[in-house]
């Protein structure tokens, strides 16, 4: 049985249609990656998908019950967790303290926590980080915090939003690394990622999206010889290109 459906999900911000009718499946113990490009509705999605917007139309089934509409503490205690893109740890308290956060969810018990912490944060490497301050990581190591601070959680499905955008050759290794030993400790994901390399090696499938619509599901070795997905991704680095020779800036 799959543990996340999305059934024809759609969600409206005004006139634009942010996603139309987006329908597949997760099953479990699998990596689905989510790509597209910028404004593609990846965001939006995994906020239909965590609780924090409500989709106009369709169903959200995670783990066989409908949590279509409901808030997102109540389906991060059921297990669905996601990252943010815009990363945020809590500047001023240690990296540990940051995880212990995560920890809370599932425990009051500060033994149990602390436990459940320090193993979250070898799983992310981030052991040698441990009492630094969170906002004194370099940008790999936030992604990794973040991810940690999700994990400590205890999903069983996670949802990473870009944890690799803006990473170096190695940093972007060690993310993947972690990404496949989450996946080996019986772990669920879902990966958006902007750029299709990050994604394709480790993904069994991915879904492709494209102004609001789905426009490709499939296993990375087609994902990447599929005509729409070639255009939506050529169409989008040209237009790119011209608004940066003409106006800059803006985005899509
Ligand atoms: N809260 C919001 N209010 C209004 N419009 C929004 C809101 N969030 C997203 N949008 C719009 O919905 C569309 C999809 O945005 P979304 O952030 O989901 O895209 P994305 O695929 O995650 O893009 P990116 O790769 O840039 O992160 C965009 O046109 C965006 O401007
Ligand atoms: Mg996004």
């Amino acid at each position: 049985m799959a543990l996340l459906e999305v059934r024809e999900v759609t969600k409206k911000f005004g006139q634009l249609v942010a996603n139309d009718r987006i329908s597949f499946s997760v099953e479990e113990g699998s990596i689905v990656g989510l790509i597209g490009p910028n404004g593609a509705g990846k965001t939006t999605l995994f906020n239909c998908i965590s609780g924090l917007f409500k989709p106009e139309g369709g169903q959200v089934v995670f783990d066989g019950k409908d949590i279509t509409g409901e808030p997102p503490y109540r389906i991060a205690r059921m297990g669905a967790v996601r990252t943010f893109q815009v990363v945020r740890p809590l500047k001023d308290m240690s990296v540990l303290e940051n995880v212990l956060v995560g920890a809370f969810l599932r425990t009051s018990d500060r033994g149990e926590a602390l436990t459940r912490a320090e193993e979250c944060l070898r799983l992310c490497n981030l052991t040698a980080y441990r009492d630094r301050m969170a906002g004194d990581l370099p940008i790999g190591g936030k992604k990794r915090l973040e991810m940690a601070r999700a994990l400590a959680t205890g999903p069983r499905l996670l949802m990473l939003d870009e944890v690799m955008a803006g990473l170096n050759t190695t940093e972007l290794k060690a993310a993947l690394d972690v990404i496949l030993r989450l996946r080996d400790s019986g772990i669920t994901l879902m990966v958006v990622e902007h750029v299709m390399e990050g994604i394709m090696p480790i993904a069994d499938k991915v879904v492709v999206l494209d102004g609001g619509t789905k426009i490709a599901e499939d296993i990375p070795a087609r994902i990447v010889r599929d005509e729409r997905v070639i255009e939506a991704y050529l169409g989008a680095k040209y237009g790119r290109r011209l608004k940066n020779g003409t106006q800059g800036g803006s985005r899509d």
